[in-house]
């Protein structure tokens, strides 16, 4: 099961991987609400299981509750790609200083969960994996030791991440690997994980799949529905749109993606861009 933006950031909260501050909204309404209560300025956000929401005009800023108004009327019912918007999320609009990729899939062929940042984040990672795979500095944890504090300094120096978010950066890692492993998730992906003005690091997007066998055993996410997801014509749209144009793999460029996992291989297809 895949999660909305919103869904994945409210059980990324729950294991403590820092997100900014939103609510979710249905209706113009319940959008200027949740833009009142958050304040200005804000992020009216279109909840559709596809990346690129940005540059389909699915994500915009609004320095006051006549904005949000507008903006939430125009997001809401919009169509991005096929899928119609249902539902938005409104958070505090963050303070952007650097972007960077982070993901999580459990990696079939070496049997342990792979962790994988970049600096080159709120792109595409499919062609930062084709164009400049150095770019993506990668980490199988050790399912029976866990995550170590040691492996997401390394990661995050290894991705060149700025000395003086290392640390945070790392400690983001750590988290991400916790929601990953509790939640029984098939991937996490963060783009773009941010660095604010402030210094401070923080998942800007959130896709998440969980393993739809292990639901039963979390009430919490089997609850969590995706109107769009329920749709036969908007899951044939999305299917259509999620085909993939290339047989690029973030995780291996030798092999085909097949090879390395299945879950490895859905995140290289349906990768968010940007
Ligand atoms: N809360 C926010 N504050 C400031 N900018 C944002 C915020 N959320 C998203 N953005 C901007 O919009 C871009 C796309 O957002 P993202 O959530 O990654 O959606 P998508 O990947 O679907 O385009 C981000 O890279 C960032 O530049
Ligand atoms: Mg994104």
């Amino acid at each position: 099961m895949d999660l909305l933006e919103y869904q994945g950031k409210l059980l990324f909260a729950r294991h403590d991987v820092p997100v900014p501050e939103g609510k979710a909204a249905t209706s113009v309404e319940e959008a200027v609400e949740a833009a009142e209560a958050i304040g200005y300025p804000c992020v009216v956000k279109a909840q559709v299981q596809i990346g690129g929401r940005g540059k389909a005009g699915g994500i915009k800023v609004a320095q006051n509750a006549e904005e949000a108004e507008a903006h939430a009327k125009a997001i809401l019912g919009m169509d991005i790609r096929g899928l119609t918007v249902h539902e938005v999320w409104i958070e505090e609009a963050s303070d952007i200083a650097d972007e960077y990729y982070a993901s999580i899939v459990f990696d079939r062929s070496a049997k342990a969960p792979l962790v994988m940042l970049s600096t080159k984040g709120g792109m595409d990672i499919e062609e930062v994996a084709e164009a400049d795979p150095d770019a993506i500095a990668r980490l199988h944890v050790d399912p029976l030791l866990g995550f170590q504090d040691f492996q997401g300094r390394r990661l995050a120096f290894e991705a060149g991440v700025d000395a003086d978010v290392v640390r945070p950066v790392g400690a983001l890692l750590k988290q991400l690997y916790g929601a990953f492993i509790d939640e029984e998730a098939m991937l996490v992906e963060v783009n773009p994980l941010i660095v604010t003005g402030d210094r401070q690091v923080r998942a800007l997007d959130a896709k998440v799949t969980l393993d739809d066998s292990s639901l039963f055993r979390h009430a919490e996410n089997a609850e969590l529905r995706n109107p769009s997801a329920e749709d036969p014509q908007e899951r044939m749209a999305k299917r259509r749109s999620s085909r993939p144009s290339r047989s690029s793999c973030p995780t291996r460029r030798s092999r085909p993606c097949s090879s390395t996992s299945s879950a490895g291989s859905r995140a290289a297809t349906r990768s968010r861009a940007g």
